[in-house]
C-alpha cells in the first residue's frame, strides 16, 4: 500500500541563512540550491526578494536554473512585498508566492500595531492580489502558536477563501510541546472549512529543543508538507533540522509511516557543503550528520560493532552518505580516490580543476600521512577562492562581508598546504587549537542592511 507523502519544504536559504553568521552571496545560494535539487526536496524557498538586491538576484537565478522544485519566494503580507516576490519568481517552472502575517496578540499589538480586523483583512487582500498573479500560494500566521486558537481559525479560513493552497502553522518562536502542536493542527482540520482543500504545513523552531518532535507530531495530526533546514540553521536555535526529519521517517516507519522525495544518500554531503559555504561547523554529536553520529569510542560498543554493527547502529553511514571510513586518503591515493571524496564533501570538480586540488593534496599527504576530510576541505576552500578571485578581477560575483577583517582558523597541515607560514611542525592528526594557525583574511563589502531588515521572521 503506498503510504502518504510528506512534501520536504526546504528554508535553510531562507530562515536558515537568518542565522546570526550564515549569509550567503547569490553564488553559494544557487550551489546550495543546485545541492538541494539534487538531495531531491520538494520545495526550495529560495530568499525573501525585497529584503535586499542580492536575495532579488538570487531568488531570480535559481528559479531560472532549478527547474524540478517548486521555488518559493517570501513576501510580507502587502502588494510591493508580493509584487517583488513575483518578479524574482516568474521565471520558475514552478513558483510558490509565500506570504506572513502575524496573528497573535502580542504581536499585532506591539509590533504590527493592528487590530485583529484589520489583519484579517490584509491577509485575505494580499492572498487574493498573490493568487492573481501565482496558482501557487502559502499563507504563513506568523506566531500561530500563541495566537488565540478561534481568531488562528478565523484567519485560516479567509486566506483559504482568498486562495492559498498551502497554509503553514509556524511555531515561530520555539514555545509548543509536542501534544500541544499535533492538537492544534488537529483543531484546524476539525474546525477550519476548506481546510481539506489545502495542504497544512509545519515550520517548528528549536528554542526547547522541541522543532522535529513538534514536526513530526503536526504530521501525525494531518500536515503533509514540513519546513525544514540542511542542519538544522535558521533564527535563533534554528529550524527542525531536515535530516533528522527525513530519517525519523525512514528509520521508524512502523511510527511514521509517509515517505518523502529525498535521496538520503545526499544528506552528508548537503549538510558538508553548507557548513563548508557558511563556515559554520556542525556539531559533532549532530545527529545523522555530525562527525560522532557513526563513531565508536568506547571498547564494549566497539567489540558489538565488530560482531554485527546492529548491535550500536540504527541506519548505515552510507544510507545518509557518510564517507566509507576504510578509505583512506594519503599520499598513495590517486585522483579517482580523491574525486570521489570531494563528490562525498559535495564538490564536484572540472579536470582543471581536480588537478590542481589534487597536485596540492600531494604535497599535504607527504607531509602529514593521513588527509582527513577537514583538511581535504580547507584545501577546495583555498583552491575555490582562488578560482573566484580570479572570477571577481574578471567581472565574475563577489562575496559579501562587513568591511572588516577577520580571523580564521585553519588547521596548520592545510595552511601549510595554502603556503602560510606556521611556527609548528605538523603531526599526522590536527585538531583543537594546539593544531591552529592564525590567517587574516580581508573582508570586502557589507551585507548588514539585509539582516537589519528581516525583523522578527
Ligand atoms: O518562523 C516563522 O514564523 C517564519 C515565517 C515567515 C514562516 O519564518
Ligand atoms: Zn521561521
Amino acid at each position: 500500500m503506498d503510504r502518504p507523502r510528506i512534501t520536504i519544504f526546504d528554508t535553510t536559504l531562507r530562515d536558515g541563512e537568518q542565522s546570526p553568521g550564515c549569509s550567503m552571496n547569490v553564488q553559494e545560494k544557487l550551489r546550495l540550491a543546485q545541492q538541494l535539487d539534487r538531495l531531491g526536496v520538494d520545495v526550495i524557498e529560495a530568499g525573501f526578494p525585497i529584503a535586499s538586491d542580492g536575495d532579488f538576484e538570487a531568488v531570480r537565478r535559481i528559479s531560472a536554473s532549478v527547474r524540478r522544485p517548486i521555488i518559493a519566494g517570501l513576501a510580507r503580507a502587502c502588494t510591493g512585498d508580493v509584487d517583488r516576490a513575483w518578479q524574482a519568481l516568474q521565471g520558475a517552472a514552478h513558483p510558490r508566492i509565500h506570504i506572513f502575517l502575524a496573528t497573535s496578540d502580542i504581536h499585532l499589538k506591539y509590533k504590527l500595531r493592528i487590530t485583529r480586523e484589520q489583519c484579517l483583512e490584509q491577509a485575505r487582500n494580499a492572498v487574493r492580489h498573490a493568487k492573481s498573479l501565482c496558482a501557487d500560494v502559502e499563507f504563513s500566521p506568523e506566531d500561530a502558536t500563541r495566537t488565540d486558537v478561534a481568531f488562528l481559525c478565523q484567519v485560516v479560513e479567509a486566506v483559504i477563501e482568498a486562495g492559498a493552497t498551502t497554509v503553514n502553522i509556524p511555531d515561530t518562536v520555539g514555545y509548543s510541546m509536542p501534544e500541544e502542536y499535533g492538537q492544534l493542527i488537529r483543531t484546524l482540520r476539525e474546525k477550519v472549512a476548506g481546510i481539506d482543500k489545502v495542504v497544512i504545513s509545519t515550520h517548528c523552531h528549536n528554542d526547547l529543543g522541541l522543532a522535529v518532535a513538534n514536526s513530526l507530531a503536526g504530521v501525525q495530526n494531518g500536515a503533509r508538507q514540513v519546513e525544514c533546514t540542511i542542519n538544522g540553521i535558521g533564527e535563533r536555535a534554528g529550524n527542525a533540522s531536515l535530516e533528522e526529519i527525513v530519517m525519523a521517517m525512514r528509520v521508524r516507519p512502523d511510527r511514521y509511516g509517509y515517505e518523502t522525495g529525498v535521496a538520503s544518500e545526499h544528506l552528508f554531503s548537503s549538510s558538508q557543503m553548507l557548513a563548508e559555504i557558511t563556515r559554520v561547523p556542525v556539531q559533532p554529536n549532530k545527529a545523522i550528520i555530525g562527525r560522532n553520529a557513526f563513531a565508536h569510542e568506547a571498547g564494549i560498543h566497539q567489540d558489538g560493532m565488530l560482531k554485527n554493527p546492529l548491535t550500536y547502529e540504527i541506519m548505515t553511514p552510507q544510507s545518509v552518505g557518510v564517507p566509507d571510513s576504510r578509505l583512506v586518503l594519503g599520499k598513495h591515493s590517486g585522483r579517482h580516490a580523491l574525486a570521489l571524496r570531494c563528490e562525498q564533501l559535495g564538490h564536484q570538480f572540472e579536470r582543471r580543476d581536480l588537478d590542481e586540488i589534487y597536485r596540492r593534496f600531494v604535497v599535504l599527504a607527504d607531509r602529514i600521512k593521513k588527509v582527513q576530510d577537514s583538511h581535504l576541505l580547507e584545501l577546495i576552500q583555498d583552491v575555490s577562492s582562488g578560482m573566484a578571485s580570479n572570477c571577481e578581477s574578471s567581472g565574475g560575483h563577489s562575496r559579501k562581508f562587513p568591511p572588516a577583517t577577520a580571523s580564521l582558523s585553519l588547521p596548520r597541515a592545510a595552511s601549510a598546504a595554502a603556503g602560510i607560514n606556521s611556527s609548528e611542525g605538523h603531526g599526522a592528526h590536527v585538531a583543537g587549537s594546539a593544531g591552529q594557525a592564525q590567517v587574516t583574511i580581508p573582508f570586502s563589502d557589507h551585507h548588514s542592511e539585509q539582516e537589519d531588515y528581516l525583523w522578527g521572521v
